[in-house]
C-alpha cells in the first residue's frame, strides 16, 4: 500500500531508521560490555520487544503491570519493572507475570519491598529486586549513601525477594555542554561510590542498571553501571535531537495529517492536535511549539485543540491547499505513540507493516 492511501492522522515508523537505530546501540551496548535492557514504553508493541531481543537485549523494561502483561507477547527471558508496584491489585497481577518470565523490580521504599514479599510469599514465587537511587532527577530513589545501603540491607532480609543491586535514571542530564558533561562527571562519581558501599556492606551488585536516550552514548563513562535501559533510541524525536543525543536522520516517526482548513491568513489548521500530537513541549523549555513540519522547517506549529493544529506560515515561504498532506516530526514520540491505536511501518512510501499498540492506555 502507497502511503498516499492511508487515511489521516497517521504515525508512520521508517523502518529503515528504525532498524538502524536498533542495530547502533546494540552494537553499542556490545562493544562496551553492557547489558542492554530497552524501556519498551516508547513503542508499546511485542513485536518491537521481540526485535529488540533478537538484535541483542537481555530483557525488556517496563513502567506499568499492565505493559507488563502485554510485552509477554515479546517472550523476553525476563522482564524488569522500573516503577514501584503498590497495591495488591497489581501485585496479584504482577505474580501472574512472573510465573512467566523472570522478574525483576525496582522500588525505593521498605514498604514497596515489603508489600512485594508478601505478594511473592503467598505466590510461592522469587522476585528480583533492584533498589532506586536518586541520582538527581528527585523523582523517585532514596539518597546514595546511609538511606540506599538501609534500603539495599531491607530487602536483602526480607525473603522470598532476592536483592540483585541498583537502580538510577539521570532524566536530568541532557545535551553535550559543559553542564551535562559535569553532571555525567558527577552521577559516575555517585554510582561508583554506591556500588562501592553495596560492596563493602556484603549486597549484590549483579546489576547496575541506569541509562537514558540522551545519556545512551556516554554510558560506558558511568563507572560500575553494567546495564542500560534507554528507551526513545528505538524511534528518536524533537527532543532527542535538541539535546544532541541524535542527528534528525535518525528519527523513524512522523505523523501524517491533512490540512483541513486555510481560512486563516498566513495560517493553517491540520488534522491533528493534543489527541494526536501529546501536549509535549520541547525541553528544556524551548520554543512553544509541538512539532516540525517536514515539508515547510521554518512554519510553525504553535497552538493545538483536540483534533485541531495551528501552524503559523509566514516566514516559512510555504503554501499549502486544503487536502495537502504534511509529515510532523513530534516533539516526544513516547507519550504520541500512546495516543494511537495503530502505526505504520513505512519503507521509502510503501507501507510494509501495520501494527497495534498493544501497551497503550495502560496505566494501571
Ligand atoms: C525509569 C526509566 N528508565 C528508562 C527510561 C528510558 O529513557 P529514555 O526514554 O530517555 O530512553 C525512562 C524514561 O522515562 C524511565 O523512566
Amino acid at each position: 500500500m502507497h502511503i498516499s492511501e492511508l487515511d489521516t492522522p497517521a504515525l508512520l515508523v521508517d523502518l529503515d531508521v528504525m532498524e538502524r537505530n536498533l542495530q547502533r546501540v546494540a552494537d553499542y551496548a556490545r562493544s562496551h560490555q553492557l547489558r542492554l535492557r530497552p524501556h519498551t514504553k516508547t513503542h508499546k508493541i511485542p513485536a518491537l520487544g521481540r526485535r529488540q531481543l533478537d538484535s541483542g537485549a537481555v530483557g525488556l523494561t517496563v513502567a506499568k503491570v499492565g505493559e507488563a502483561e502485554v510485552m509477554l507477547g515479546a517472550e523476553p527471558p525476563d522482564m524488569l519493572v522500573a516503577y514501584p508496584v503498590i497495591g495488591r491489585q497489581k501485585l496479584e497481577r504482577l505474580m501472574e507475570v512472573a510465573r512467566r518470565t523472570e522478574m525483576t523490580v525496582a522500588l525505593d521504599s521498605f514498604e514497596a519491598a515489603s508489600q512485594l514479599s508478601s505478594a511473592a510469599q503467598a505466590a510461592g514465587l522469587k522476585i528480583n529486586v533492584l533498589a532506586e537511587m536518586d541520582v538527581g532527577m528527585g523523582r523517585v530513589g532514596v539518597r546514595p549513601g546511609p538511606e540506599l545501603l538501609e534500603l539495599g540491607r531491607a530487602i536483602d532480609s526480607l525473603a522470598p525477594l532476592r536483592l540483585r543491586g541498583i537502580a538510577f535514571y539521570p532524566g536530568h542530564i541532557r545535551g553535550n555542554d559543559d553542564g551535562a558533561r559535569q553532571a555525567l562527571a558527577e552521577l559516575s562519581a555517585t554510582v561508583r561510590g554506591a556500588v562501592e558501599d553495596f560492596r563493602r556492606a556484603g549486597l549484590a551488585t549483579h546489576v547496575v542498571s541506569g541509562g537514558s536516550t540522551p545519556t545512551l552514548f556516554h554510558s560506558h563513562e558511568i563507572e560500575g553501571l553494567n546495564e542500560i535501559r534507554p528507551g526513545t533510541y528505538i524511534f528518536n524525536d524533537r527532543n532527542t535531537v535538541a539535546c544532541g543525543a541524535c542527528e534528525r536522520r535518525d528519527c523513524a516517526v512522523t505523523i501524517l495529517v491533512t490540512v483541513v482548513s486555510t481560512s486563516r491568513r498566513n495560517g493553517l489548521i491540520i488534522d491533528g492536535g493534543s489527541k494526536t500530537f501529546s501536549s509535549d513541549l520541547l525541553l528544556p523549555a524551548g520554543e512553544r511549539t509541538f512539532g516540525e513540519i517536514l515539508e515547510a522547517p521554518r512554519a510553525r506549529f504553535f497552538q493545538m485543540n483536540e483534533e485541531h493544529g495551528y501552524v503559523d506560515l509566514a516566514d516559512s515561504g510555504a503554501s499549502f491547499r486544503v487536502g495537502d498532506r504534511l509529515r510532523v516530526l513530534p516533539n516526544h514520540v513516547c507519550v504520541a505513540m500512546n495516543l494511537h491505536e495503530v502505526v505504520y511501518g513505512i519503507r521509502g512510501e510503501h507501507v510494509k507493516q501495520i501494527w497495534r499498540v498493544e501497551g497503550r492506555g495502560k496505566l494501571q
